[in-house]
């Protein structure tokens, strides 16, 4: 059964913004887009670059080494989707965002 983790407030995310958090010892980046969240692993499946120091534009997260581009939605790379980093839903309850996280 997934999980869900409370893993900041909203107010800790601003607009535009990103911040990461480390859950079951990964880094999980958390991106705020015209008010929605998205959850993506802080890492390229490329080279490991971290992707919360990417470039945000048209739903993608840009990454910042060699300029992949990974969908916010389901962390899939837009030039071949099969390719992807991991994605979780995010829940807000009151003012905590909570992440989905598989089962373990
Ligand atoms: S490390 Fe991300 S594109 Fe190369």
């Amino acid at each position: 059964m997934a999980e869900r983790v409370t893993v900041a407030k909203t107010t800790d995310i601003p607009e535009g913004g990103c911040v990461v958090v480390n859950l079951r010892e990964r880094d999980i980046a958390i991106f705020r887009v015209n008010g929605a969240l998205f959850a993506l692993d802080d890492i390229c499946p490329h080279m490991g670059a971290s992707l919360s120091g990417g470039f945000v534009e048209d739903g993608c997260v840009t990454c910042p080494w060699h300029y992949w581009r990974f969908r916010l939605s389901d962390g899939a790379w837009a030039d071949s989707p099969k390719n992807k980093t991991g994605s979780y839903p995010v829940h807000v309850v009151g003012d905590d965002v909570q992440l989905e996280l598989p089962e373990k």
